[in-house]
């Protein structure tokens, strides 16, 4: 395939009609929300909720509505846009047997799944066992870890034989096909690409610990996670303490804090549209 976004459509497009629900969680990635009506299906909201310094999904909610409007596929993004929550395996096994209960088939995207911080693990939705596998797709592709997308390359596991008869059965160029560069990129990076993929992780950690450290005791600014959502019980040691802002940060809080941050009504000088300074601490992520 050509990316997942396509692969989402082509899957939508081969085993659903026009006025089927697809449950999807929300919010989400925006063409997936736009894709859903634009297609004639009908969306059903799993809507994520902030729940103390995470977020959660409200199935409860969703079984009721399902009792309402019911809904033929489950879209679930793992990890997760836009929260960037990594779902727990007890919480796609909720969702495995509701897939289970209600016959769906489950479109898994799983894009992120390299770009998880620890002790957070991916769960691929297949591994819950051979009845999940058999009913569903997992979309997924290197193109957010390695930084591709421009290859236009994406791959699909394709649990249910139906689904894969059907596909079989359509002209092989109807939805356009990957090119050789962008399969040659993807095999290089999912059996080459760890060490670079290591120090890629550390540099996003580095920022985001950054950011963290420098947003988290602003007035009126709710900096949430502090820290990773952690499996219930485990005993491994938090690796991110609430960071202690830098020294370097104070500067930062001084010299663009009031222009990024503020508003017309507390600001109302000329300074609060004024573009910021550069921060001093960007030269001091390289360790
Ligand atoms: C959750 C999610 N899925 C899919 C995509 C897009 O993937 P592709 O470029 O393969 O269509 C994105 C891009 O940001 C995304 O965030």
């Amino acid at each position: 395939m050509t990316d997942v976004i396509q692969g989402l459509q082509l899957f939508l497009n081969l085993a659903t009609r026009p006025g089927d629900g697809i449950i999807l969680q929300e919010p989400n990635y925006r063409p997936f929300r736009s894709a859903v009506p634009t297609m004639g299906r009908r969306p059903v909201h799993l809507h994520v909720l902030p729940d103390h310094d995470s977020w959660r999904m409200d199935v409860e909610r969703l079984e009721n509505d399902l009792s309402i409007q019911p809904a033929r596929v489950l879209l679930l993004v793992n990890p997760h846009n836009p929260t960037g929550r990594v779902w727990r395996r007890d919480e796609l096994q909720v969702l495995a047997n509701l897939a289970e209960r209600r016959d769906l088939l489950v479109i898994s995207d799983e894009i992120h799944s390299d770009l998880v911080y620890t002790p957070a693990a991916h769960i691929p939705f297949a591994s819950l066992g051979p009845d999940v596998e058999a009913r569903k797709v997992t979309l997924t592709s290197a193109t957010k870890a390695f930084n591709i997308a421009g290859l236009r390359t994406a791959v699909a596991h394709i649990g249910p034989s139906w689904l894969r008869e059907r596909w079989d059965a359509e002209p092989p160029d109807l939805y356009g096909v990957a090119g050789v560069l962008g399969v040659e990129a993807t095999r290089a990076a999912w059996t080459e690409g760890d060490p670079w993929l290591a120090g890629a992780m550390n540099q996003l950690r580095r920022n985001r610990d950054q950011l963290v450290a420098g947003l988290s005791d602003l007035d009126g600014l709710l900096c949430r996670p502090r820290r990773p959502p952690t499996s219930p019980g485990s005993t491994a040691p938090d690796p991110y303490p609430t960071p202690t802002p830098l020294r370097t940060c104070a500067s930062v809080h001084t010299s663009t804090r009031a222009p990024v941050l503020t508003t017309a009504a507390t600001r109302p000088g000329r300074e609060s549209i004024s573009p910021p300074r550069a921060p001093s601490w960007t030269t001091s992520f390289g360790e």
